[in-house]
């Protein structure tokens, strides 16, 4: 398989205190983030709140400059520190967001079809084809044509989040960004969202970069799976490796509290963080990130910052003890 989109070494931090005397409070938020997404599959990005996902995410988008970070789309090179305005326009036609809450991704002045058609007429596309796209899509997510006449109001929010998917989808990318996709929504919304994703993929072979917090989500959800730890991608593999083999001491911590979720109707999500919290991204701990938490931390751990190392053919582990 050929990698549609291939992320190096991103880094982002955010200055949110300038100090007279002393070191500026930075936030870092990304740190050395690399990671690839292959042609027509799901990659899931997992990790507790405040680990810096949704950062990746606008990063991705060009919304945020990262301070370096090289991202490589549909086989263009980027300099994403450097990125051009007729860069963003390539990064919004190849990707699109669908957000964590529909109730403020829609705009609730415009019908159905108006949101779904207002960014495709911005893109130059004619306003009947933009409205052949709506049906067409809006059939896709499992909705009738009599929604678009609908406002935002009157739909639920399973309703809503399937408008935002279509709308994604209208403008006919070659990648889904969808962060928290199914988190805002009721327990019993969130299979039949989860099982519309899936079954998009199938339909349009679209890729998917998938982000939750709930590792029972993640897994149910993907090919591969990415676990950010602070700022930091602690381990990548094929899901069924992360599941059933995982080598991170930060993600067994999170299996080990993850109920699972079998067949596809019965959705049980894991309503919890991991037990203790995270650190302050601000002056984050030495050496390995993790170890402050880490029951296996030797001396070592805290002085040296653990390289990522192959464990295997498509495994990739940050972790002293592993590998080595
Ligand atoms: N604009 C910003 N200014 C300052 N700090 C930020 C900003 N955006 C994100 N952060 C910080 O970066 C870290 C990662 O945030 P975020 O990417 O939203 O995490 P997640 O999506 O995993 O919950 C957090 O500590 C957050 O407070
Ligand atoms: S590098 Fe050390 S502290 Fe970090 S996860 Fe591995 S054993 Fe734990
Ligand atoms: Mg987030």
């Amino acid at each position: 398989m050929s990698h549609i989109l291939e992320v190096s070494d991103f880094c982002k931090s955010f200055l949110v205190k300038k100090r007279l005397l002393g070191e500026n409070d930075v936030v870092s938020a990304v740190n050395h983030v690399s990671f690839h997404l292959e042609e027509g599959e799901v990659l899931g990005i997992v990790g507790e709140s405040g680990c810096g996902k949704s950062t990746v995410a606008r990063l991705l988008l060009g919304s945020i400059r990262p301070d370096q970070g090289v991202m490589r789309l549909c086989g263009k090179e980027y300099d994403m520190a450097r990125v051009k305005s007729q860069d963003l326009a390539d990064f919004r036609r190849a990707m699109q967001m669908v957000f964590q809450n529909p109730y403020s991704s829609l705009n609730p002045k415009m019908n159905v079809l108006q949101n779904i058609t207002f960014g495709l007429t911005a893109n130059h596309i004619p306003k009947e084809e933009a409205s052949e796209r709506a049906r067409r899509y809006l059939d896709a997510v499992g909705m009738q044509s009599s929604y678009l006449n609908k406002f935002p109001n009157s739909l639920s929010g399973g309703q809503r989040q399937r408008v935002a998917v279509a709308r994604a989808l209208a403008m006919e990318p070659r990648i889904i960004l969808a962060d928290e996709p199914v988190s805002a929504l009721d327990k019993s919304v969130q299979a039949q969202v989860l099982n519309l994703f899936q079954d998009l993929r199938e339909q349009f072979g679209i890729s998917v970069i998938f982000i939750s917090h709930d590792l029972s989500v993640v897994e149910y959800m993907s090919d591969h799976i990415a676990v950010l730890y602070l700022g930091e991608v602690i381990e990548y593999s094929t899901a069924e490796e992360i599941c059933q083999s995982p080598q991170h001491p930060y993600t067994r911590e999170l299996l080990s509290s993850v109920p699972q979720i079998s067949g596809s109707a019965h959705l049980r999500t894991a309503e919890r963080e991991p037990p203790i919290e995270l650190p302050s991204p601000i002056r984050p701990p030495s050496g390995c990130r993790y170890h402050p938490r880490c029951p296996y931390r030797t001396e070592r751990c805290a002085q040296e910052v653990p390289p990522s190392t192959a464990v295997g053919p498509d495994h990739i582990v940050k972790c002293h003890l592993c590998g080595n």
